[in-house]
């Protein structure tokens, strides 16, 4: 599987069979994403870390990840501490970090900005999150989430609830599930529905989704509920926020309606769409989703940089 040097700045760049090899290599990983075993795989290698939007999980899974890997990591948390507050552009920017590391991974609040950094980079690029665009390595350690939750991802009935128009993680999402057959519903007042975009092309590829507003009609056929913030930050109008603000709050009353083996995503941070009640039942599986963002991005770098689990 030829991943050597390849850029991921959408989910359509991989097909099903280099998904599957990336969770097959992610699953390998976790006994080294927990320290149990060290191997320092990707020795040598500089891995540049530019983060120019807030991130908890990603920015510091890719450090554990390369850390883990052995390899050295460079970074940026904020515009304002580079010369991109002098005027430099993200081009230049760009240009420049190639040449002290072998890989980046950039977070934008510009959605394009991974495919712009892509063609002024000589070394691969990792899309971490592009505005309201798409986030693929969450995609990968969701989809590695419900892969280890309910065996296989052939054919899930998932259930995306929220902000599905600016929630960038539901985009790629959507669209790596259709790879392998889900049956997607999409739960979302219609201002928050699925970009037109992005729904046509799942629909192309063979998916029919059913769309509504109200969860609790379509909550009990799920395998997965997959619930996402109101993307506050991405509404132009305060307004138009305020009008969706709280609309799902998922709790341990809607949860009756569900299967007993459901389980409860949410790519996080969450403010009040899921109840901290629901953390301690069996549904939750938000927490170890965000841990499985240290083996699947182990896995990820591995397989850009060249690093052999087996060498
Ligand atoms: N899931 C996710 O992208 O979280 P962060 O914004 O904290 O990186």
């Amino acid at each position: 599987m030829d991943f050597y040097d390849k850029d991921l700045v959408s989910i359509r760049d991989l097909d099903r069979e280099q998904i599957n090899y990336l969770l097959d290599l992610s699953e390998k990983m976790i006994p080294y994403a927990r320290g149990e075993k060290v191997k320092k795989m990707l020795d040598g290698k500089v891995l540049g870390n530019l983060f120019f939007e807030p991130s908890t999980r990603t920015k510091l899974s890719f450090e554990s990840a390369a850390g883990r890997l052995g390899c050295t990591v460079i970074d940026v948390s904020e515009m304002s501490m580079t010369s991109m507050s002098k005027g430099e552009t993200l081009a230049d920017t760009i240009k420049m970090v190639d040449g002290y590391c072998d890989v980046i991974v950039l977070r934008h609040p510009h959605e394009g900005a991974a495919r712009l950094a892509a063609k002024f980079s000589e070394n691969p690029v990792i899309n971490a999150g592009d505005g309201a665009g798409s986030h693929p390595t969450q995609t990968l350690l969701d989809l590695f989430t419900m892969r280890s939750a309910k065996g296989s991802l052939d054919g899930l009935n998932i259930v995306l609830v929220g902000d599905l128009k600016y929630g960038r993680t539901v985009h790629s999402l959507a669209e790596a599930l259709t790879m392998f057959g889900a049956k997607l519903t999409l739960v979302a007042p219609e201002s928050l529905q699925m970009p037109k975009d992005i729904y046509s092309h799942i629909v192309e590829k063979g998916c029919k989704p059913v769309k509504t507003p109200i969860l609790e009609d379509v909550i009990g056929q799920a395998d997965v509920l997959y619930v996402t913030r109101i993307q506050k930050e991405r509404f132009p109008d305060p307004a138009e926020y305020q009008k969706v603000a709280g609309m799902y709050r998922i709790g341990n009353a809607v949860l009756r309606e569900a299967k007993s083996d459901m389980i409860v995503m949410h790519p996080l941070p969450r403010v009040d769409e899921i109840l901290p009640e629901v953390d301690s039942t069996p549904h939750a599986k938000y927490f170890e989703q965000a841990f499985n963002g240290v083996p699947v991005r182990m896995a990820l770098l591995c397989a850009i940089l060249g690093g052999d689990i087996n060498g």
